[in-house]
């Protein structure tokens, strides 16, 4: 990812979740050097097309996939299986031991996604998304990278 697709993967972002991350925390990524990752769907159209984004931080022996997205018209075809297992790799090529993330309690769809993976539950952040109706508790995740 860089500044350049940031129009489109706002775009993405802002259709594909209800409460969506601003423009400005992707440029803060990017500023890190977090690794932020688009997904492109190749030769369909010209420029490619952008069908999602990932963006991890690995830091000593951690990795943190702080957000997955699919665009809403292209979700269900892999895509974020694809993208996920990209960033368990690209954690893995930095020797990170274990992955943590974050998901909703009622994110169904990520929560299977993650669990096939082999994600298991180690905490809950209670109250910690904002929601329609309140807040809703946080599901913590990890995965563990070692011997692998
Ligand atoms: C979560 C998300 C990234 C998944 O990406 P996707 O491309 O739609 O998912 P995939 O097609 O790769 O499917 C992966 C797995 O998710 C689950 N899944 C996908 N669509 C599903 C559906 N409609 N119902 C139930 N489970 C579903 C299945 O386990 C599926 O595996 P399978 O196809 O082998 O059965 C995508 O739905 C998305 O961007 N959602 C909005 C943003 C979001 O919630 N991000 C996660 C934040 S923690």
């Amino acid at each position: 990812m860089g500044r350049l697709d940031l129009d489109t993967v706002v775009k993405i972002e802002t259709e594909s979740y209800e409460f969506p991350w601003l423009r400005r925390t992707f440029e803060d990524c990017l500023t890190a050097s977090y690794e932020c990752w688009i997904g492109e769907l190749l030769g369909r159209e010209e420029p490619d097309e952008i069908i999602g984004h990932g963006i991890l931080n690995v830091k000593a022996d951690e990795a943190h996939l702080l957000n997955i997205c699919v665009k809403k018209q292209s979700q269900g075809y892999g895509f974020g299986r694809d993208i996920v297992g990209y960033l368990i790799d690209r954690s893995k090529a930095q020797r990170a031991k274990t992955m943590f993330l974050e998901v909703r309690r009622s994110n169904g769809i990520a929560r299977e996604l993650y669990d096939s993976v082999g994600f298991r539950q180690i905490g809950i952040r209670k109250g910690y998304y904002p929601a329609l109706e309140g807040r809703e508790d946080g599901l913590v995740l990890a995965l563990s990278l070692d011997g692998e």
